[in-house]
């Protein structure tokens, strides 16, 4: 899938004097089944997170709390998202190196994923993901 499919995806946004409410319904508002919920809390100051990339596995990512960006790469070409708020968030499709930094102090990143927790769907090394990359 190409890089253009990573995009920013706005959620509905119920107002409300006692305080605003957001939802995300899978195949809905994003394009996958949700499997699973994980998210980074009490991240250091300078520290950065990702460097990795998933062969199938779909995402979409929200600042939950804080701000922080997202750099995401095909091996070829590259986007920077800044997120800051929850009321929305970024699609993240497969075969995309993702790199994560400038957090704030109490930033949380939330992530919706398409599958369980599979290590073997990882890719770690940045030169094996460019020879995967440019065999697609
Ligand atoms: P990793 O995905 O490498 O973190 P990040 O992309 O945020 O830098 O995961 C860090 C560790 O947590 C790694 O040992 C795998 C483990 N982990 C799980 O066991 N289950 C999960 O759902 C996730 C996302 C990670």
């Amino acid at each position: 899938m190409p890089l253009s499919d990573c995009r920013q995806i706005d959620l509905p946004k119920i107002m409300d004097q006692r305080g605003n409410l957001t939802f995300v319904e899978g195949q809905n508002h994003i394009p996958f089944d949700i499997k699973r919920v994980y998210y980074l809390y009490d991240v250091p100051g300078g520290s950065d997170r990702g460097e990795h990339a998933h062969r199938n596995l779909h995402q979409f990512m929200i600042c939950m709390s804080g701000s922080f960006d997202l750099l995401l790469k095909d091996g070829t070409d590259e986007k920077r998202f800044h997120l800051n708020r929850s009321y929305y968030g970024i699609y993240i499709c497969p075969m995309m190196w993702r790199y994560l930094d400038n957090f704030s102090s109490g930033a949380v990143c939330m992530v919706l994923a398409s599958a369980p927790y599979d290590e073997a769907d990882y890719i770690r090394d940045w030169e094996q993901f460019q020879l995967e990359a440019k065999a697609l």
